[in-house]
């Protein structure tokens, strides 16, 4: 709040209606990626905030955590974990469900890939309901990590379920 960098990066996000379904007011980030300053803005928004606080962990969430925690884990030196939709993974994995307005989906990690005791966050372009957000919370707490936060670059008005603790820009929840 107050950073004017985040009107820019406001503006930069396509709001297309009745997409991929009417009613849907779609947030298409592909907009965002396309602004090399509003671009860079976002990620070094969550740099400063995450660059000292001892995270050893990224995790980002298929399919649109994946266009911006890689960047954030290189700049504050961090290993970046693909949390994926089933069965992409070749290694052994642990799985959590989550559910879906109409029926579940399910996310994976590597089990080898997040240590006990490691410091995590979680990145994503959207939350909505917080679903998909928990089960990522719940996959890493299960290989005994810390989940200092999750953060996503946008937060709809209808937020139903917030993960605790929790940051978004540039919206703010
Ligand atoms: C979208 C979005 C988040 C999730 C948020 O992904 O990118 O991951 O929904 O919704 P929630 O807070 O209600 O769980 P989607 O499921 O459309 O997958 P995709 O990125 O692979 O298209």
């Amino acid at each position: 709040k107050g950073d004017p960098r985040l009107q820019a990066i406001s503006d930069a996000i396509r709001v297309v209606p009745h997409f991929p379904k009417q009613g849907i007011m779609f947030q298409d980030i592909t907009t965002l990626l396309l602004d090399h300053k509003a671009f860079k803005d976002t990620v070094d928004i969550f740099v400063d905030r995450y660059r000292d606080m001892g995270v050893s962990v990224v995790a980002g969430v298929e399919a649109r955590g994946f266009m911006f925690g890689p960047s954030i884990a290189l700049a504050i030196g961090a290993k970046f974990v693909p949390l994926r939709k089933p069965k992409k993974l070749p290694g052994e994995v642990i799985a959590e469900a989550y559910e879906l307005e109409y029926g579940t989906d399910c996310l994976e990690m590597h089990v080898e890939a997040v240590h006990p005791g490691e410091r995590a966050i979680v990145i994503d372009d959207l939350v909505a309901t917080g679903g998909t957000l928990s089960a990522a919370i719940r996959l890493l707490e299960r290989v005994g990590a810390e989940v200092v936060e999750c953060a996503c670059v946008i937060g709809l008005r209808e937020v139903q379920v917030i993960p605790s603790p929790f940051q978004c820009f540039p919206s703010s929840c």
